[in-house]
């Protein structure tokens, strides 16, 4: 039963204690979520991860890129594990080794050495590598206005990967115009750009998030229509027209504190994954909150991490048989991890 699985996770966590490390993200479901050590969004994850926990196993209830970061922000003798494989992400996805090598050749020989290439830190590690190995960073949606100022002050172009909403939201935000970016489209490798190529500021790779691409303006438009003091927050992987016509965008955690901040009986409508989305509502009662879009929007990749499979890790630890062992191996671990400390240093 569900208490029987409760209560021996219980169990391992205190026969295990410090050699044992649960974080989760704040999209993963409540069942698995009481069970972690610390809470957090990517840029707090990966900063917990790198400050060099004593734990032997680190079981990461998240996905895949975010166990990949936590790997290579380890010690080596640190196993991080996650509980299912199959905690992918379709954005991470949309971006892989080739054809971020082949747009990168195409894109030099158009601009010359004058880009630096940024990566969400939603990507794999060997993008993150590739972007270390070019001068590059990564960022999370809560340091990617502060990353963009650094990268400018380097290069006269940025290459943004993988997701074009987050780098169009942050450009825009930091001043650079929609006519001065481009998109770069991986299948068809080719540049979409109408004016003249001198005029690129940001180059912004063509992916998405398949979760926030389903928050739309007609829901916004839906929302103001019935009521206009219900303010509209949303998370910046949303499409721009979606964040230009919201109140507020910022990442998990800036949502949860803005709620936080917010007066009783505030009115919210909340642009992001519905697990995290659901939690503020049971959280907030004294607030009147509800998804900005009605279906709710779950990432599926999130749910697969769930309370048999939590357990299924935990056990396997206990058995001596890690599984689902998350190990990036040390060529890209090393360049990666550049392009991450190069932002845990201006977080
Ligand atoms: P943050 O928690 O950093 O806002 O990221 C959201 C997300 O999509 C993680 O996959
Ligand atoms: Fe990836 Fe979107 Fe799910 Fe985040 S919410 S893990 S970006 S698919």
């Amino acid at each position: 039963t569900v208490e029987e699985m409760e209560n021996r996770v219980r169990e391992i966590k205190k026969e295990l204690g410090d050699r044992l490390y649960i974080p989760g993200h704040h999209y993963q479901k409540d069942e698995v979520i009481q069970f972690a050590d610390d809470t957090g969004d990517s840029l707090q994850l990966a900063q917990l991860a790198a400050k060099n926990k004593p734990a032997d196993f680190i079981v990461f209830c998240g996905v895949h890129f975010m166990a990949e970061t936590a790997d290579i922000l380890t010690d080596d003798h640190q196993i991080v594990v996650l509980p299912d494989m199959r905690a992918g992400c379709s954005m991470a996805d949309m971006a892989n080794i080739h054809q971020t090598e082949k747009a990168w050749s195409t894109l030099q020989s158009t601009f010359g050495d004058t880009i630096l290439p940024l990566t969400y830190v939603n990507s794999t590690a060997s993008i993150k590598s590739f972007v270390g190995k070019n001068g590059g960073a990564t960022v999370t949606s809560s340091n990617a206005k502060r990353m963009l100022e650094w990268a400018f002050r380097q290069k006269e172009r940025i290459l943004f990967l993988p997701d074009q909403h987050l780098g169009r939201n942050t450009a825009y935000d930091h001043g650079v115009p929609l006519e001065k970016m481009a998109v770069w489209d991986p299948i068809k490798e080719r540049l979409e750009y109408e004016g003249v190529y001198e005029d690129v500021k940001v180059i912004l790779w063509k992916g998405h998030c398949s979760v926030h691409e389903k928050f739309t303006v007609q829901n916004i438009a839906y929302i103001r229509s019935k009521d206009l003091e219900t303010k509209i927050i949303v998370h910046p992987e949303c499409t721009h027209e979606v964040v230009q016509q919201a109140d507020f965008a910022g990442s998990t955690k800036n949502i949860i504190e803005t709620i936080e901040a917010a007066p009783a009986g505030s009115k919210w409508a909340i642009g992001t994954e519905m697990n995290l989305v659901n939690r503020i509502i049971k959280t907030h009662p004294e607030q009147q909150i509800v998804s900005l879009n009605p279906n709710m929007c779950p990432c599926l990749t999130m749910n697969r991490i769930d309370l048999p499979h939590l357990l299924w890790s935990l056990e396997n630890i206990m058995n001596g048989q890690v599984g689902n062992q998350i190990k990036v191996d040390e060529e890209t671990s090393i360049y990666a991890s550049h392009a991450l400390q190069r932002m845990l240093e201006r977080a």
